[in-house]
């Protein structure tokens, strides 16, 4: 016997070197880390459970039968996250370029395969050169196979996936159909095609970086949720991720002690929107006094500002935020803006996690460039995720709710379970210039001095209109709360709602405007 398990620890040793000690010194140059070495850094220590190590390729071409490596590429298994639950893949770079095989592909499957029975989070570490050339279609139809995979298991379990090497042609189809994409700034890239085919069919010379690092995918795509300057710091915030969702779509998030005898009265809020109704203020700061401990995960940082959204606790309920920001474009709704919080919503109400949206927003932005580019079908997206969602939903109106963006971001009439707005609060078609404007043309035009005719109309206006009590007085707003209060009210609020049960009428699925 002693033999036996001294051959079953050298094979298992041999599958932990990978590629080789070259092709791993070479990985730590370029500033990555192993599989392995990622693996215990994301997971609680000692729980990775890995599976399926003694796999190997089964192609004889190029001279591959000669080179097979245990575990052919990719390491896979279980283990927990702050004691729960996780399936997970990572890409081994260092044999054959963290290409996917057969082998490979039917090693992730499995673990997918498995996740879905348990119900469990799929977190995918990737790190690879794409299709495993010497395979050819083979390799090929392992992608179609995880691909059918992430679909299937999209709003079943969470899907996590880290790009943290190179993640190129129809390799990043299988991260963008997850839920979250994380990539480290300098060490990832995700394309289609790459700079030379670039540069081949459309004469632009562009860098990896430039094309598909991280930075352009947080900032200017939006692909990529996080972003991060190193992988170690990638992985920490992939277990705060964890954090805050639930196990799977019948599960809920799991909740943190909460001392409810604590003073919820936040003056400060009081001081936040200032006395001109066109300056901006930072959301932020609002958000942090609601949060507890001011602890907010952002999801999407760089990628359309003009909305903020992440996770946050209130009361100890892990809760997703979606936040206009007046700092940002006054914090107006335009297409990426839409599409950002539409996905977060989606994401928050596949896995019963109850929405909270902070409200200050001018409206949607005007201009051919917004109109030709859909943001009629966009802003849709939005107003259809709010719309569909029975997760709880709670909104605070802080200042401006104008035209359809009132209706947009979770108003009542949309099935907000309670709507409150601060007394700063001004709620109606739009803004005063523009409709009195529109509604008083004739009366400014003829008046003897027109612009002390606009002056009193605005006035009128902004007496009559620019404020939360006629929304109230028909029930739109469940009521008009002192900003310090705020955090009481959602602490009560998000209690309260642990018993919601909602649900939509019975279909096959819907038709979200795409
Ligand atoms: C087999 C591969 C490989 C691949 C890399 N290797 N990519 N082996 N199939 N796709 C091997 C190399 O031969 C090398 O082996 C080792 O991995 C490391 O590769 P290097 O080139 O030395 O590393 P580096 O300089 O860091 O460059 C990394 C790279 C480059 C940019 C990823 O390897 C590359 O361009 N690879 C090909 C990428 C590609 O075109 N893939 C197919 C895309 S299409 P040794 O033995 O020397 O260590 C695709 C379709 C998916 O993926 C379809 C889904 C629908």
């Amino acid at each position: 016997m002693e033999d036996k398990i001294k051959k079953l620890n050298d094979l298992r040793e041999a599958a932990k070197l990978g590629g080789g000690k070259k092709r791993i010194e070479s990985q730590h140059k370029k500033g990555k880390l192993t599989a392995r070495e990622r693996i215990e850094l994301l997971v609680d220590e000692g729980s990775f459970d890995e599976t399926d190590i003694f796999v190997t390729h089964r192609s004889n071409e190029f001279g591959l039968e000669k080179q097979k490596i245990l575990g052919d590429g990719v390491v896979t298994g279980f283990a927990t996250i702050d004691q729960r639950p996780v399936a997970l893949f990572s890409q081994d770079f260092t044999v054959f370029g963290g290409s996917l095989s057969e082998a490979h592909a039917e090693k992730i499957v499995k673990i997918m395969d498995t996740a879905m029975k348990l119900g469990i989070p799929i977190i995918g570490l990737n790190d690879s050169g794409g299709a495993r050339i010497q395979e050819g279609v083979v390799s090929l139809g392992g992608y179609a196979d995880i691909f059918l995979r992430n679909t299937l298991a999209s709003g079943v379990v969470p899907q996590i996936s880290a790009v943290l090497g190179p993640c190129a042609g129809g390799a990043v189809y299988s991260p963008a159909i997850t839920d979250f994409i994380f990539m480290v700034k300098n060490s990832s890239y995700m394309f289609v095609t790459g700079p030379n085919v670039v540069k081949t069919v459309t004469h632009e010379e562009v860098s990896f970086e430039d094309l598909g690092g991280a930075d352009t995918h947080a900032s200017k795509s939006g692909v990529a949720h996080f972003n991060y300057d190193s992988e170690p710091e990638t992985l920490e915030n992939i277990r705060k991720l964890i954090s805050y969702i639930p196990l799977n779509w019948k599960d809920t998030a799991p909740e943190k002690e909460f001392d409810f005898s604590q003073d919820l009265i936040v003056p400060k809020l009081n001081e936040i929107i200032p006395d001109n109704p066109n300056k901006p203020y930072n959301m932020h700061d609002v958000i942090n006094l609601l949060l507890d401990d001011g602890e907010f995960l952002e999801v999407h940082k760089n990628f359309a500002e003009n909305i903020i959204v992440g996770f946050g606790r209130i009361g100890g309920v892990s809760i997703g935020v979606i936040a206009n920001q007046p700092s940002v474009f006054a914090g107006v709704l335009d297409i990426n803006s839409s599409i950002k919080a539409a996905r977060f919503v989606r994401f928050c109400d596949a896995f019963n996690i109850p929405i909270l949206v902070l409200e200050d927003v001018p409206g949607f932005l005007p201009g051919t460039d917004q109109e030709w580019n859909g943001i009629i079908k966009n802003g849709a997206k939005l107003l259809f995720a709010f719309a569909e969602a029975t997760v709880p939903k709670v909104t605070v109106i802080t200042r401006k709710a104008y035209g359809g963006a009132y209706d947009v971001m979770n108003s009542k009439h949309i099935r907000g379970d309670f709507n409150y707005a601060w007394p700063s609060a001004e709620i109606a078609v739009m803004g005063p210039k523009g409709a009195v404007e529109i509604i008083f043309k004739k009366e400014i035009q003829s008046a003897e001095n027109p612009e002390e005719e606009l002056d009193r109309k605005l006035s009128e206006y902004i007496e009559k209109f620019a404020n939360p009590y006629i929304a109230a007085e028909r029930g739109y707003i469940d009521d008009v709360i002192t900003p310090s209060e705020t955090r009481l009210r959602l602490v009560k609020a998000f209690q309260l709602l642990k018993t919601k049960v909602d649900t939509n009428p019975k279909k096959k699925h819907s038709n979200i405007p795409l």
